[in-house]
């Protein structure tokens, strides 16, 4: 069936660009099960899609996601809770190869903030709010939250996040590092499509071993993830793209990319 609560279009001067639409309004895009597998499902399907060298995720102008949906959990119990490992399969937004940039306007809540911090880049339009009030309603933050945080802001901003649930705007978000970049908010998606499109122009297969190298140093220790840069930089040397890239440096000319 196609997706109802997700809206996919190909974007940029190339059309290589995937732009996600979240698409809830009425619930200010919470993320459901529904709207999370078709979500999951897109992100399978465009990242195996050739023509597609980066994907960007946005929501509208009033709410990028307000969270997991509130009124479909209420009800839940421990146990099949656990034994279902409820949101364990949200880890699908940051196994995706290709860069995933997010496009935040308006609120960026709970699961919506995680997604979010899932993406690869953020860019926020200038009324973008991101927090976590999971503590607000007598949860905590169950896909990542408290981690990504703490590995991007450090424990005491993290925990002031966390712990009060106080929201968070887009010029302090970058401030603390969660944010790269901040916008109007008319501006926001289409400087995520621009950078998408200055991505997706490099060659596919070098910018997915290049993310792959930046996500290990949020993996592991610097030892390991330095050697892991160099093994993947070493591989680069097996490809048909780092040696055309080096000739046309070389030759004074424009690689032409074969994502081999
Ligand atoms: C279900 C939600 C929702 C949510 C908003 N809505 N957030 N429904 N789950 N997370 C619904 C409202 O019930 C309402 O539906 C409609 O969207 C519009 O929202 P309002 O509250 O009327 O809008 P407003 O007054 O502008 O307030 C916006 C808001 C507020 C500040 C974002 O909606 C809010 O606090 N939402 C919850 C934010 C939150 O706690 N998120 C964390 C969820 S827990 P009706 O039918 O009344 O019109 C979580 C757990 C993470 O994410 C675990 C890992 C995923």
């Amino acid at each position: 069936a196609a997706p109802e609560m997700v809206k996919f279009e190909a974007v940029g001067a190339s059309k290589n660009v995937a732009l996600i639409t979240l698409n809830r309004p009425k619930a200010l895009n919470a993320l459901c099960n529904q709207l999370m597998t078709e979500l999951r499902d897109l992100l399978q399907r465009l990242d195996a899609d050739k023509s597609i060298g980066a994907i960007v995720i946005t929501g509208s102008e009033r709410a990028f996601a307000a969270g997991a949906d509130i009124k479909e959990m209420k009800d839940r119990e421990f146990s099949s809770t656990y034994s279902s490992r409820f949101l364990e399969d949200w880890c699908a937004v940051s196994d995706v190869n290709k860069p995933v940039i997010a496009a935040v306007n308006g609120f960026a809540l709970g699961g919506g903030c995680e997604l979010a911090l899932m993406c690869d880049i953020i860019y926020a339009g200038d009324k973008a709010q991101f927090g976590q009030p999971e503590i607000n309603i007598g949860t905590i933050p169950g896909a990542g939250g408290t981690q990504r945080w703490a590995r991007v802001a450090g424990k005491s901003v993290a925990m002031e996040v966390c712990l009060t649930g106080e929201r968070m705007g887009a010029q302090e978000a970058k401030e603390v590092g969660i944010v790269s970049k901040v916008f109007p908010a008319a501006e926001c998606v289409p400087a995520a499509i621009k950078l998408g499109e200055k991505i997706a122009a490099q060659s596919p297969l070098i910018v997915q071993m290049c993310k792959e190298g930046v996500n290990r140093a949020f993996e592991t220790t610097l030892r390991e993830g330095l050697h892991v840069e160099r093994r993947l930089f070493h591989a680069t040397f097996a490809t048909v793209d780092r040696k055309e890239g080096m000739r046309a440096f070389a030759e004074k000319r424009k690689p032409q990319w074969k994502a081999e």
